[in-house]
């Protein structure tokens, strides 16, 4: 049956299939309507076949099964009727998934090919999630997606069983979402001059001004259309680095006695801007009259803000911000960025959300109640889930999609280090030192897209795809975990009806053999890093 992500178990029952046809119903109880929708319209679409609403006992049935846990979901095909039992409607969600991949890379059509021939093959599927979090980060800040392509990845995620879309919406060089109080952070932080063309060393740039931003409205439809899909949107709003776009916009969020921040722009480099935030009760409400509107536009439980990467050098140098310091009784800069992030972990606790951010903010002191995003290797996670903290695995070693798939000279901006499909496949997101306590604190493993070499779906597609989808195996299945166990060999054999799926879905992956002609980038700076990733 070539499933991916491989289910906890699956058996094949030849004799009991069911041809699908014109009479072939669907039905569902009120409570699973998402995935009843979702899979009417996806399988209509796909067979030419109406799907009408039914009886229970026959035709294609959802149904809640409270034994089972949230996201987990079995599927029973016999000739006449294909039961999917959840645990909940993510668990229907998921199996309405598996179920449209039992029948074939064509469904994934969105026009039928043919109205004949459907048919669902008999078996008996068991299946739930390894992780609880299944990410992938976009960075729509370097490059604005439009609003339509990321609805399409949404799809994508959905197809694979991942379930957060963390988006990456602010960053030196764009602020990506409507803000109605201060509308100069899209007026003029959405916009820069110019944009970098591979890596900064080669100093090419397009002289093509670059933006975008989306409406309030804009993101609550990609909240629910996301939501629809048993995927949660996960806003970032960095702070207090990866700012000046916003000090940009609002000069009086920098560093004013260091920096003549009313002359700055939106960046137009690529790396990492030193314009950061001063840490002022001003700038504290700024912030908080930002987050009011995005805990109104994002539900999730978590709110990353950030943290990361944030230069020290004007705060050591500002008056302002030593005197800040002292006011405040703290040590150095460093703790001066905890007592931000500090203040928005109580400030997020006191309305019901829980802060998330970049392994920085371990720095200084972690925050009471943070969750941690361990992208700087392993460590930063697993001291935080050794204290009793939420992690995320993303280590940058391993996870990061932007870094090139392959040695030589044919991929396309070749940054950071080779990661193959192979090597994602074998990525473990659980260090075997940790104790099971605190094991159980890494509640899930991302992806993450940054896209100062992306400024497209086609270049998101080739990168992403089909990483992946190895990734979504890793994050949802049982694998063994170690890696050397995997049987990479299996999983290459089913990836072959999957890519036909990708192809059905119109996604532009990497060939195994390397780019297609259209798909390099001759004469473009990267910055390969030569070697095996360290293991931090
Ligand atoms: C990061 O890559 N700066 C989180």
């Amino acid at each position: 049956m070539d499933l991916i992500p491989v289910p906890s178990s699956a058996v094949r029952r030849p004799d009991e299939d069911f041809p699908l046809d014109a009479t072939t119903t669907l039905t569902a109880p009120p409570g699973l309507a998402d995935a009843e929708r979702w899979l009417r319209t996806a399988l209509s679409a796909a067979t030419g076949l109406p799907f009408g609403p039914g009886r229970p006992g026959a035709g294609v049935e959802l149904v809640q099964d409270d034994a089972l846990a949230a996201e987990a979901y079995r599927i029973a095909v016999r000739p006449g009727h294909a039961l999917i039992a959840a645990g909940g409607p993510a668990g229907a969600l998921w199996g309405a998934q598996t179920l449209r991949q039992l029948l074939g890379p064509d469904a994934y059509r969105r026009s039928p090919l043919r109205r004949t021939g459907w048919v669902l093959p008999g078996a008996d599927i068991a299946d739930a999630p390894r992780f609880g979090w299944r990410g992938a980060l976009l960075d729509v800040a370097r490059h604005f997606l439009p609003k339509s392509d990321v609805l399409r990845f949404v799809d994508l995620l959905a197809a694979h069983k991942l379930n957060v879309l963390h988006l990456h919406l602010t960053d030196d060089q764009g602020w990506r979402v409507e803000i109605k109080r201060y509308p100069g952070l899209t007026e003029r932080g959405a916009w820069r001059d110019r944009s970098m063309v591979g890596y900064r060393a080669g100093q090419r740039r397009d002289d093509r001004p670059h933006g975008g931003y989306y409406t309030q409205d804009d993101l609550r439809e990609i909240v629910a259309y996301a939501a629809a899909r048993g995927v949660t949107v996960v806003p970032e709003i960095d702070l207090p680095g990866h700012t000046q776009a916003a000090v940009a916009a609002y000069p009086e969020l920098g560093n004013t006695d260091v920096a003549d921040t009313a002359a700055l722009g939106v960046w137009t480099d690529w790396g990492v801007s030193h314009n950061v935030l001063n840490a002022s009760e001003d700038t504290l409400r700024f912030f908080e009259g930002v987050l009011e509107e995005v805990l109104e536009l994002f539900p999730s439980e978590f709110i990353h803000l950030g943290g990361d990467e944030c230069p020290k050098e004007q705060w050591k140098d500002s008056a302002a911000a030593q005197a800040r310091i002292r006011e405040l009784g703290l040590a150095n800069e460093d703790e001066l960025q905890s007592f931000v992030i500090r203040h928005f972990d109580r400030w997020l606790a006191e309305r019901g959300r829980r802060l998330i951010g970049w392994d920085e903010i371990l720095e200084g002191g972690l925050a009471p109640r943070a969750a941690v995003s361990s992208w700087r290797g392993f460590g930063g996670g697993m001291a935080a889930a050794e204290a009793g903290h939420d992690v995320v695995m993303c280590p940058e070693q391993h996870v990061y999609f932007d870094h090139r798939q392959a040695d030589g000279p044919d991929e396309p901006i070749p940054v950071g280090f080779v990661r193959t499909l192979e090597d994602v496949y074998r990525f473990e997101p659980v260090p075997g030192q940790l104790d099971e306590t605190a094991a159980r604190h890494v509640i899930g493993t991302q992806a993450n897209l940054w896209s100062e070499f992306m400024d497209s779906a086609r270049d998101i597609d080739y990168r992403a795809f089909p990483r992946l989808v190895a990734f979504a195996e890793v994050a949802w299945s049982d694998l063994p975990t170690e890696p050397a166990e995997r049987d990479y060999a299996g999983f290459e054999r089913r990836l072959e009806t999957h890519l036909k799926v990708l192809d059905a879905l119109g996604v532009e992956y990497r060939p195994a053999d390397g780019p297609h002609p259209w798909q390099r980038r001759p004469g473009v700076a990267g910055r390969p890093i030569e070697g095996p990733p360290p293991v931090r």
